[in-house]
């Protein structure tokens, strides 16, 4: 009888190291290359003022109007609201916004809704019509390929009609197609959330980096290593990283570029 609590002991506690190890191997795959830095580094709107000796809480540049969309509304590709968060508060200080990848026009919505009267936005993105004219690299991961498929569905978005659409420009073109030499150190933010495959957010990428102005800020959605549809985002990020400063927000899944001068 000993012998066999033994035996069985033994047993779970091998199988308890090889599921530990298991997890420290998956978590030294998936680590995240670049530095995640706290929100603050990124603007010092985000910095907390001191209420009390155990309380901080945020100032004013940083309350924003928002809304949020219920799961069952089925919308597909949006960002989280701390995202959605910090995307508002630093469109309150934008006046010329980029996106790439408008999907239900969630973000582009709280953009228009948080910039300033003046702001200029400009959101490119994919409708069905366009997809006849896609194609996959070589080096595009097969998921983020069907996603793009599967999140080019709206042609109308949720600032449709709104009094905000008048800030917004929508523009159905293929990225890949779109010339960027138009707004040269134009845009205050953009933000890359168009296809995540690896040819189309190398692309934008590129551009973003010819469009963003002195002082401006590039921000990435989607970087989570070890997640298969954002795979092709993680590797560019990672690449990129080794000549630009790149961060990685904590707790979320953006990472910024500030093309500070
Ligand atoms: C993840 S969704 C964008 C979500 C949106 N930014 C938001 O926060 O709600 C991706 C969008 O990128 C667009 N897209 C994908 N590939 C594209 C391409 N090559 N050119 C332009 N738009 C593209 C899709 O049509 C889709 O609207």
């Amino acid at each position: 009888m000993i012998k066999i609590i033994i035996f069985i002991s033994i047993v779970i506690n091998i199988l308890l190291i090889l599921i530990i190890k298991k997890k420290n191997l998956k978590g030294l795959l998936n680590k995240k290359k670049i530095q995640s830095v706290d929100l603050e580094k990124l603007n010092d709107i985000f910095i907390n003022s001191k209420i009390d000796e155990n309380l901080y809480g945020p100032k004013e540049d940083v309350i924003v109007k928002n809304f949020c969309i219920p799961t069952n509304n089925k919308i597909v590709g949006m960002t989280s609201n701390y995202e959605a968060w910090i995307i508002s508060s630093l469109s309150k200080v934008s006046n010329t916004i980029f996106e790439f990848g408008t999907c239900s026009g969630k973000t582009t919505y709280l953009m228009a809704l948080n910039s300033p009267e003046s702001a200029k936005i400009i959101s490119l993105t994919l409708k069905p019509e366009n997809l006849r004219n896609i194609e996959k690299n070589n080096l595009d991961n097969k998921i983020s390929f069907r996603n793009i498929i599967n999140e080019s569905i709206y042609k109308n978005f949720l600032f449709t009609g709104s009094e905000h659409e008048k800030k917004i420009d929508v523009i159905f073109q293929n990225s890949l197609d779109f010339d960027e030499n138009r707004y040269k150190n134009f845009f205050d933010l953009i933000f890359i959330d168009g296809g995540h495959t690896y040819s189309v957010v190398k692309s934008d990428t590129q551009k973003a980096f010819k469009m963003i102005n002195k002082n401006g800020i590039i921000l990435w959605h989607d970087y989570v290593p070890g997640k298969t549809s954002a795979k092709d985002v993680v590797k560019l990020i990672n690449e990129i990283s080794l000549e630009k400063k790149i961060y990685s927000i904590k707790d979320t899944s953006l990472c910024y570029f500030k093309n500070e001068i």
